[in-house]
């Protein structure tokens, strides 16, 4: 098994988005097209060269494919230590537990997050750094740029791996090591939460419901919710991950967790509700009777987090991405602690979290997550919300509505306009642009505009600046409109519209979100065309 140089040219469309370079199953099928961005990756990071790699997958088809790719490059590449998830499983959580944990130099995860799966869906690659984060803008720009002008990549020729086979096994003087992909995340969790609290509930009678929506967590819900807290089978659905999740979409939202929805809304509802996305970095929440929107969940764990095992020396800080709502703003406040706003995705929040200025941090797209690891982790938002329903003796509303008596409630909602022609797309944001320069100091839905800019973020840490991470209307502590355009789609462009308003008396907060929001909904249309410019009457998607 030689390890060779095999001569190749460059593709010129690997720049990745906001997770990661993320195509169509076809376009990764192209001839060296996963090659060339892996060797990109060795190229740009030459520290993983003598050092210990993850790998990891949510097992979505082509996932142990490119694995197999991944390990015999890696090899060819002069990695020392491979760690695998066994069957070429481990969720993004996971994995970035696995990466601190080794103390890896790195790790590459093969995920297309929530994108439907299959030989017609997605699928995407992501490079983690030592530290267990997404890489940054700067690594991810120099990966990109070098697979513009690639020739050559490094290989072994007919390497014979066997991802199912726990343990050791070599290749051309690398250690390959296959793990079980739940015990280390596991472990992490009981270092957490408190188990024999969740256990108690769960034994005298509390029921929950967690959809693995066959998906990357089924085994660690499995593991975690039934055989450690002793959960019946039945509180998990769709435990077995398949290659195709199922045909199924796993983005646990209000739209493809509508029958989470119905259940949590119907006769005899369990008392927590929950579920996972494809990779299992994402969360939904729901408890009897309610909905707890991403926002308000980051809000509300924030707020009770001091009460579990892992978090009793009280929080750091808390950061949340420009568009999420602002309620974790008057948290942070009351615990006065501060709160930092990010652009958009996970890896703006690694810096905060490397940097002990950050316990727990959020984003509106169901993404919540503590300093524990360097991603979001949908199990570990349910085990706090779960922790917490423990200690507490309350309900799911309870906690909400007694913080939102306290608090004031935000209301928040997010539209998508999902594939439109870019230059649709394009036309709207500068409408809106457009408008913002006459704004400040107007009315908007009743409101007077303080602040209408452009957004951009300057690390606290490497001092680096990320332009241009969304448009906004701000309407002091009452409202706000944000729109951006998605970084993460494999087809058109995918617009964002993101709606919140505030009211701090209790007696006014008795709104559904679509009604609160319909004025604001109505003054985004209106300032931006985005009707008049897209031609679509209504979003694609309301979260
Ligand atoms: C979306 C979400 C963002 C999240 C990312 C990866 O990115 O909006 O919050 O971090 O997926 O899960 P977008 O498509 O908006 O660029
Ligand atoms: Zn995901």
């Amino acid at each position: 098994m030689p390890i060779r140089e095999i001569t190749t040219k460059p593709y010129l469309d690997q720049k990745p988005g906001t997770a990661g370079l993320r195509k169509k199953v076809t376009v990764f099928q192209q001839p060296h097209y996963l090659e060339n961005f892996l060797q990109s990756i060795f190229d740009c990071a030459p520290e993983i060269r003598g050092a210990t790699l993850v790998i990891g997958g949510d097992g979505r088809y082509h996932n142990r494919d490119a694995i197999r790719t991944a390990i015999s490059m890696a090899a060819a590449n002069g990695v020392r230590h491979i760690v695998v998830g066994q069957g070429g499983l481990l969720s993004t959580p996971a994995a970035s537990n696995l990466i601190r944990k080794r103390g890896a130099a790195g790790g590459l995860l093969f995920t297309a997050s929530h994108n439907p799966a299959g030989p017609d869906g997605d699928f995407g690659v992501k490079f983690n750094i030592a530290g267990g984060g997404q890489a940054g803008e700067g690594l991810t720009d120099r990966i990109y740029q070098q697979s513009k002008s690639i020739t050559r990549y490094r290989n072994c020729d007919d390497a014979d791996i066997d991802l199912d086979r726990r343990g050791e096994q070599t290749l051309e003087g690398t250690t390959i090591e296959i793990v079980d992909c739940v015990d280390d995340y596991a472990a992490l969790m009981q270092s957490l939460f408190d188990f024999d609290r969740m256990r108690d509930w769960i034994k005298k009678g509390h029921s929950l419901r967690f959809d693995a929506m066959h998906a990357v967590t089924g085994p660690y819900a499995q593991r975690i919710l039934v055989e450690q807290l002793g959960a019946p089978a039945g509180a998990i659905l769709n435990a077995n991950p398949l290659p195709d999740f199922g045909g199924g979409h796993p983005d646990p939202n209000l739209v493809y967790g509508k029958h989470l929805v119905d259940l949590a809304f119907g006769e005899g509802a369990p008392e927590l509700l929950a579920a996972s996305d494809g990779d299992g970095d994402r969360n939904m929440i729901l408890g009897r009777g309610i909905f707890i929107s991403p926002g308000d969940s980051l809000a509300m764990l924030a707020a009770n987090l001091p009460q579990l095992p892992g978090y009793r020396d009280g929080l750091r800080g808390i950061a949340r991405s420009m568009p999420t709502s602002r309620a974790a703003d008057r948290v942070a406040k009351e615990l006065k602690v501060p709160l930092y706003e990010t652009p958009t995705g996970w890896k703006f929040f690694c810096n905060l979290l490397d940097a002990g200025n950050v316990t727990i941090c959020g984003e509106e797209s169901f993404g919540t997550s503590s300093s524990h690891a360097r991603e979001k982790d949908g199990l570990w938002a349910v085990l706090a919300w779960l922790n917490v329903l423990a200690i507490s003796g309350r309900s799911v509303r309870e906690i909400a509505e007694a913080h939102w008596q306290h608090y004031g409630r935000h209301y928040f909602a997010r539209h998508d306009y999902d594939e439109l022609p870019a230059t649709h797309a394009e036309a709207v944001m500068q409408a809106f642009a457009g408008s913002l320069a006459s704004l400040q100091g107007q009315q908007v839905s009743g409101y007077e505009v303080t602040t209408a800019d452009e957004f951009s973020y300057q690390d606290r840490v490497d001092g680096s600046i990320a332009v241009a991470q969304g448009l906004r209307v701000v309407c002091g502590e009452q409202a706000r409109i944000v729109m951006r355009l998605s970084g993460t789609g494999t087809q058109g462009a995918t617009l964002r519209v993101y709606l919140e308003r505030y009211e701090k008396d209790p007696s006014a907060q008795g709104w559904n979100p679509a009604e609160a929001l319909a004025p604001l909904a109505a003054a985004a249309d209106q300032l931006a065309r985005i009707s008049a410019l897209t031609g679509r009457k209504a979003p694609s998607l309301v979260t």
